[in-house]
């Protein structure tokens, strides 16, 4: 059993890489406490296990722990705001005034997958607020961009989708 040392949120964090196989997801849940990313499927088809690693979107339970850099930036729900409740992120803060989620349970995929999009589009100079039809098709994964669907089992689409576009209307000030 080898180590590996990640920047978890910011912060150096050492794991254990027990083999080859195993996933991102178990070691941040099992190994580190991160509640956000959740189990779904398993097979990289719901979004449920999403977080950022060096910024780019990352399906955790079809990851490799093998497969991430020493010193990689590994960014989770979990670490997006403090327990104080003005500094949530303006996702976090759309979720909520929006009312966007029944039982939660898809809410990490879809704030993940929404953050790094987004974040990724106002890095290249794109600091316009997506239409609701453009986020909707991203979390379809049918833009020329992603094709990673993010699914939520309880139909909360539309209030997810009215959450990220007033989020990126924050996030693009
Ligand atoms: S649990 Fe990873 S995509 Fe569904
Ligand atoms: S709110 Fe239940 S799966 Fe989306």
């Amino acid at each position: 059993m080898g180590q590996k040392t990640i920047r978890l949120n910011g912060k150096k964090r050492k794991v254990s890489v027990p083999d080859d196989s195993q996933q991102l997801l178990y070691v941040l849940r099992e190994q580190l406490d991160q509640q956000g990313p959740k189990f779904g499927c398993g097979v990289a088809q719901c979004g449920a296990c999403t977080v950022l690693v060096d910024g780019k979107i990352v399906r955790s339970c079809v990851t490799p722990l093998s497969s991430v850099a020493d010193g990689a930036d590994v960014s989770t729900l979990d670490g997006l705001a403090t327990d104080d409740d003005d500094d949530l992120h303006p996702l976090q803060r759309a979720f909520l005034d929006k009312q966007a989620g029944q039982c939660a349970f898809c809410v990490n995929g879809m704030v993940m997958g929404a953050l790094g999009w987004l974040q990724g589009r106002i890095d290249t100079g794109n600091r316009s607020v997506p239409e609701p039809r453009e986020v909707a098709d991203y979390l379809s994964g049918a833009t020329p961009e992603s094709t990673l669907n993010y699914i939520c089992r309880c139909g909360s689409h539309p209030r997810i989708v009215e959450a990220i576009c007033a989020a990126a209307g924050k996030m693009v000030k």
